[in-house]
């Protein structure tokens, strides 16, 4: 099993972790802090990310900003590129935040659709433009974006989340290469199933309700692989072993499309 990231080695560094009030977002924050990273907090719920900033500062004596944002949204994204150029260079970027959402041909009206791409694709592709270039220019940068083994494969019924991450895998490969001799490190991490909030209510409840126990994994263990392979510099990186292993099944040409998961029926 890969070790995490070692303690102090990203000390002096300062890492902004979107969607970090919960889920693998918390858990990033929560392993920079313990590598010794200062941190940037970024999610919507500002209690919460508070909360959250009070623990790390209180375990691991980093220091933690909350700049809480709504990422689906256009507009917050210029104020809160200003707000990251007040506090000084980001080192270390993990696009985290992420939601189930509406589909492509569901009911869900046209502006809730687009709000729901700004978040997944345009968020992502915003902060990578304007945190990259100090990086490449400083020598030094990290860069994680977390995609899903969803985008890896065709779902019908999705429409939106798959693609969505399937372009967050696209774009951290096209950077990687763009950055790969200037110091800055970049990595789509694609998780499976893991256990966080994200499958906590409605029909993602219900799935995972039904689905085998082997398939999840635990946080803690898909950062600690993320982290690790965004050291090693694997521009993509599949976490969990049984995910490792289907995933060139699920790539090749001759198998996707039986492999390619249906709709259910209606
Ligand atoms: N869990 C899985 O099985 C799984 C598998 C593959 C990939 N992923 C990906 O992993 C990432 C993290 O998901 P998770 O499983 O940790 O889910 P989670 O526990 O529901 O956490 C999602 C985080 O994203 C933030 N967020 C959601 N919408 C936002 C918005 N509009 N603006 C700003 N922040 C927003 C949430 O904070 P607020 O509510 O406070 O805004 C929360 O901190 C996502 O990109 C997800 O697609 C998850």
């Amino acid at each position: 099993m890969r070790q995490g990231l070692p303690a102090g080695a990203y000390k002096g560094r300062r890492a902004l972790v979107t969607g970090a009030s919960a889920g693998l977002g918390a858990e990033f924050a929560r392993q920079l802090a313990a590598a010794g990273a200062d941190l940037v907090l970024v999610a919507r719920r500002q209690e919460a990310l508070e909360a959250q900033a009070a623990a790390l500062r209180a375990s691991y004596g980093v220091t933690v900003a909350c700049l809480p944002a709504d990422l689906s949204d256009r507009a917050a994204i210029p104020p809160l590129l200003a707000a990251l150029e007040a506090l000084g260079p980001v080192d270390v970027l993990i696009n985290n935040a992420g939601a189930g959402g509406p589909t492509l041909l569901g009911p869900a009206p046209r502006e809730e659709q687009l709000r729901y791409l700004e978040l997944m694709m345009l968020s992502v592709t915003q902060l990578c433009q304007a945190l990259a270039p100090p990086m490449a220019a400083a020598g030094w940068g990290r860069i994680l974006n977390v995609a899903s083994v969803a985008g890896r494969i065709g779902r019908a019924g999705d429409g939106h989340y798959g693609p969505a991450k399937a372009y967050v895998i696209a774009l951290s490969e096209a950077l990687h290469l763009d950055l790969r001799h200037r110091g800055v490190h970049v990595t789509a991490l694609c998780p499976g199933f893991t256990h966080t909030a994200f499958h906590a209510e409605g029909e993602l409840a219900a799935m995972k309700a039904k689905l085998p126990k082997f398939l999840w994994y635990d946080a803690h263990v898909v950062v600690r692989e993320g982290l690790s392979a965004l050291e090693r510099n694997r521009a993509v990186y599949l976490s969990g072993r049984l995910y490792r292993w289907l995933d060139p099944f699920l790539q090749s040409v001759w198998l996707r499309p039986w492999l390619s998961v249906p709709a259910r029926p209606q």
